[in-house]
């Protein structure tokens, strides 16, 4: 019963009979070209003009005030969360259905991840239940959010946009505000997408972009801090270049910093794939029309598609499963035909380091990690 999309996405990839990976980067523009100038100039390591340019062209990609250029997406957070304020023994709420980065990062800032629900239609923390959640769990005293239970802060909430689609994030910001908690958002997965005409990231004080060679475009290995606060953005770039402060010749350093910073060859390559950015996003809109035209009265996979007044990257496309073992019958057929498939990640909760972090009730994202499953996404250049 799975033929038929196998044979649809041979098709509409062209691909008769060879393996079709699930996202491979394309390199269709400047990229050489740039990185070859990069080289030529020896201006290869962390300061160089495409490391400038790279930030100005996230600037105005997503509208933020300014945008940091980092080694890579698990660091930007890491960094975010110390700039949100997050302190050792602070909690940090987010979704227990996201990739490993999100609650490693938590861990390497000496916090503790606290796994709230996702909604099931964006796959993205839920504000309703956190909202009914932190009623239940929280309380503000002067000014600040402590876990009545653990007695510890709550410092920071980061909530994930799962392959690219924006979760409610305007209300989930709303939610956060009246609790005191910043927020950090993981846009690592979705550049180039918006909710209400907004880029991703810049709904809570700091948003976080990956540039992994899985990604809709990437560094190679980068990432992106972005911010509207003057203060964070300058803090950012001091403790990502080792805390080192500006002069000629002295080694001179207040703070423990961080080798954070971008190089520049990866910058290169960066800025020659962010000017594909639009044309990317068109070509991966325009594919998951096709999957969901395709699997319109598909009575075994439903399309997960972005919700209203949001605009979603498609980085991922994703396919829901009637439950558990027709994922892993439908995992099986696929790949064991040469067209790979992935299903969505374990929830952090159920892994052996965080077994006994904090968490809600995870009925959505229990749901969704039984049923969801990664479909062939590339963009289509042939
Ligand atoms: C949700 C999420 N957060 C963080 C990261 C970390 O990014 P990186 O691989 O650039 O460290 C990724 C991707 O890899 C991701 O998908």
């Amino acid at each position: 019963m799975y033929k038929d999309i196998i044979q649809f996405i041979r098709e509409i990839y062209n691909e008769d009979s060879k393996f079709i990976p699930l996202h491979e980067p394309r390199f269709i523009g400047n990229e050489k070209k740039y990185v070859l100038d990069a080289i030529e100039s020896t201006f290869v390591s962390s300061v160089g003009e495409y490391v400038d340019k790279f930030e100005k062209m996230m600037c105005d990609i997503t509208g933020a005030k300014y945008a940091i250029a980092t080694v890579n997406g698990t660091n930007s957070l890491h960094l975010a969360l110390l700039l949100a304020g997050v302190e050792n023994e602070d909690e940090v709420l987010t979704q227990s259905l996201t990739f490993i980065a999100t609650a490693n990062a938590i861990s390497y800032a000496n916090a503790t991840p606290h796994f709230v629900d996702v909604d099931k239609e964006t796959l993205g923390l839920s504000p309703s239940k956190l909202k009914s959640y932190l009623k239940e769990i929280a309380e503000v005293r002067e000014g600040k959010c402590y876990n009545k239970f653990t007695g510890k802060r709550i410092a920071a909430c980061v909530p994930m946009h799962t392959f690219g689609l924006p979760l409610y994030i305007d209300e989930l910001v709303s939610v956060c505000n009246e609790y005191h908690i910043p927020v950090v958002e993981d846009a690592a997965e979705s550049l180039g997408s918006t909710y209400k005409d907004k880029h991703t990231g810049t709904f809570g004080l700091l948003g976080v972009f990956s540039f992994n060679g899985n990604k809709t475009v990437t560094a190679g290995g980068g990432g992106a801090i972005i911010t509207n606060d003057e203060t964070i953005a300058k803090r950012a770039k001091h403790l990502s270049t080792q805390a080192k402060k500006t002069h000629k010749w002295e080694y001179e350093h207040d703070a423990i910093g961080y080798n954070y910073r971008m190089p520049n060859l990866n910058a290169a390559l960066a800025c020659g794939q962010l000017e594909q950015l639009d044309n990317y996003i068109e070509n991966k809109r325009a594919l998951s029309d096709l999957y969901a035209k395709f699997l319109k009265d598909n009575q075994y996979l439903e399309l997960v598609r972005e919700v209203k007044h949001s605009k979603s990257n498609y980085w991922l496309n994703a396919v829901i499963l009637k439950d558990r073992s027709e994922r892993d019958n439908f995992l099986e057929y696929t790949n064991d035909n040469n067209v790979m498939t992935r299903p969505i990640w374990s929830l952090m909760n159920k892994l052996e380091m965080f077994k006994k972090c904090p968490k809600s009730n995870l009925s959505n994202a229990e749901w969704l990690e039984d049923r969801v499953v990664n479909i062939t996404s590339s963009v289509r250049v042939k």
